[in-house]
């Protein structure tokens, strides 16, 4: 019989459930965006755990009745206990545990990155060892994964997420939140080359990331600019972008040319990586895309990339991530607890 699995994502201001089957795929993932954060320009916790309470229970419903299954029926509930806002997390955690107390469906807690890093095995099929590199609104981080679930942390960002950089720099040139997509609806007008924006840690070899100085040198050259023409708008999006684009491909091919024999091979158990996936709300990002692809393939690694639909918070990829747990016997009980923060490396270990 055809296997379903529950997935609950509520980590910060997206509410999401999904139906996931291994044989065939997502059966349905609705996510509710929270539109009431918009006018702070920024996630405020104590709305997002509220707006989380009031929409779960009926997008759970809602879900359950388009994928035409019951509770009791469910092969898995997983849901994301961190990292996260403490009180978003724990909306959807106690909303699990609920239903797999009330039904014996079995529960297991889901590492947000990991559902994100698995995203790619929604619609590509995703095959290891890979590199990947997980950039969204809190992280950046380049993951070595030799199989699901065993990782390896390869660098890291010493400040902002990549994601954060696009909504920082978009916040200041006023455009709408989240910035990342409307800054890349801007860019496509403007010059990549109109101002030299700096890339951090560019002679550095490690494969760390580094944004808040872009962030600054933007800041700094909107306020020496004056009042934005849309012109002007377009190009320092066009230039940024670049910035955070090429910083993120050149740590990437770094780490592939470090895990490339004679160096890494060993290491990655006599295979270099071939394959190198993005993952995260930044992989949306088609200049990002487009970039890696360019850069990478010559080194005879092949680039993919989740749907855009699933690059972004949602709990399909939750529920692909239970399935991947539960099937391996892992089980979790109504101790199991949230952790705003915490590396996927020693979550998995
Ligand atoms: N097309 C795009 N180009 C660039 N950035 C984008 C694009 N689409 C979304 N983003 C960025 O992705 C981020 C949201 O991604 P995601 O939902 O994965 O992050 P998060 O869940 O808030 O953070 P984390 O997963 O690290 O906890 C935002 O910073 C947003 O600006
Ligand atoms: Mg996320």
């Amino acid at each position: 019989m055809d296997e379903l699995y529950l997935g609950i994502e509520t980590s910060c201001d997206d509410t999401s459930c999904a139906i996931y089957s291994p044989d065939r795929g997502v059966i349905v993932n609705r996510t509710a965006a929270q539109l009431d954060h918009e006018r702070y320009g920024g996630v405020v916790p104590e709305i997002a755990s509220r707006s989380h309470v009031k929409t779960l229970l009926p997008l759970y419903e809602l879900v359950m009745k388009e994928a035409e299954t019951r509770l009791e029926d469910l092969a898995g509930i997983g849901v994301t206990n961190g990292p996260g806002l403490t009180g978003s997390l724990l909306v959807g955690l106690s909303f699990a545990k609920a239903l797999s107390y009330g039904s014996g469906v079995p529960l297991v807690g889901i590492h947000h990155l990991e559902g994100h890093i698995l995203a790619n095995a929604l619609n590509v099929g995703f095959e290891t060892p890979a590199i990947v590199l997980v950039v969204s609104g809190g992280h950046t981080q380049l993951i070595f994964t030799e199989c699901i679930g065993r990782y390896r942390f390869l660098g890291g960002t010493r400040d902002d997420a990549a994601g954060e950089a696009f909504d920082k720099i978009g916040k200041l040139l006023g455009l709408p939140f989240p910035g990342g997509p409307a800054l890349e609806r801007e860019a496509r007008g403007g010059r990549r080359d109109a101002f030299d924006f700096p890339r951090g840690l560019r002679r550095s070899q490690e494969c760390d990331f580094s944004f808040s100085g872009l962030k600054t040198a933007v800041r700094l050259k909107v306020e020496s600019l004056g009042a934005l023409s849309p012109e002007v708008v377009r190009d320092v999006s066009a230039s940024a972008q670049e910035a955070i684009v090429d910083s993120l491909v050149e740590k990437s091919l770094l780490a592939v040319r470090m895990l490339a024999p004679p160096h890494g091979g060993a290491e990655s158990h006599g295979c270099a990586p071939a394959r190198f996936y993005i993952a995260g709300g930044v992989a949306a990002n088609g200049r990002l895309r487009e970039v890696m692809t360019e850069r990478l393939s010559p080194e005879g690694v092949t680039v993919r990339w989740p749907r855009t639909e699933y690059c972004t918070d949602n709990a399909a990829m939750i529920a692909c991530a239970a399935f991947h747990h539960i099937s391996s016997g892992r089980r979790d009980g109504l101790e199991l607890n949230t952790f705003p923060r915490g590396d996927l490396v020693s979550w998995a270990s």
